[in-house]
């Protein structure tokens, strides 16, 4: 079994690419049953979903429009950072269809704060769509529309997810050991 050393850690091999790819074609076809007529816009959050969603869009027979953001969290005097701002999203939103892409759903404060940005926004419709998800972990109420995988509560790399930085360039899924 091939161990991949990062940093401090040390990961083992979880979840394969071949895996991945059918789990993704799966809500390919899930997202274009339901949005396929409505030109939909991605919004791809940086920097962890941009291999999932590249390989998503590629799956999509249908005319859609992607974007990339990034969230600005605010540091306060608090530990925790709070996201506060898009940055990036420079198309209307009023009155469209537009799809949340996430890596990862892990408490949620993420995608819920993106959520409501969104709302405020006017958007006509919100979905989200995640690669992966950890039930246990999600303390939050809205709706994860498109899950590519459910995990159990535990750190994971690669396929674009990183630590401190490291292994977004793996092409599968490693949980730290
Ligand atoms: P949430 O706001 O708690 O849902 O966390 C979401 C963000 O935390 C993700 O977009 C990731 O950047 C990061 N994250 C959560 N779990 C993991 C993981 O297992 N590996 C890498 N990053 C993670
Ligand atoms: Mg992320």
């Amino acid at each position: 079994m091939e161990l991949i050393h990062l940093h401090d850690k040390t990961f083992k091999p979880y979840i394969t690419e071949q895996v991945i790819d059918e789990r993704v074609a799966q809500i390919a076809q899930n997202i274009s049953a339901d949005l396929k007529k409505t030109l939909p816009l991605f919004i791809v959050v940086l920097n962890g979903s941009f291999i999932f969603a590249a390989n998503l869009v590629k799956k999509l027979p249908f005319p859609c429009e992607i974007t990339f953001v990034k969230l600005a969290s605010y540091q306060g005097t608090q530990s925790t950072g709070q996201v506060t701002e898009i940055i990036g999203l420079t198309e209307a939103i009023e009155n469209r269809t537009v799809v949340i892409v996430e890596d990862i759903v892990d408490t949620g404060t993420t995608i819920e704060k993106l959520y409501h940005l969104l709302k405020q926004k006017k958007a006509k419709q919100i979905k989200t769509a995640t690669l992966l998800f950890k039930p246990t972990a999600y303390k939050k109420d809205i709706p994860i529309d498109y899950i590519c995988m459910e995990i159990a509560n535990d750190f994971v790399v690669g396929y674009g997810l990183d630590y401190d930085g490291l292994g977004r360039n793996l092409k599968d899924i490693y949980v730290l050991t």
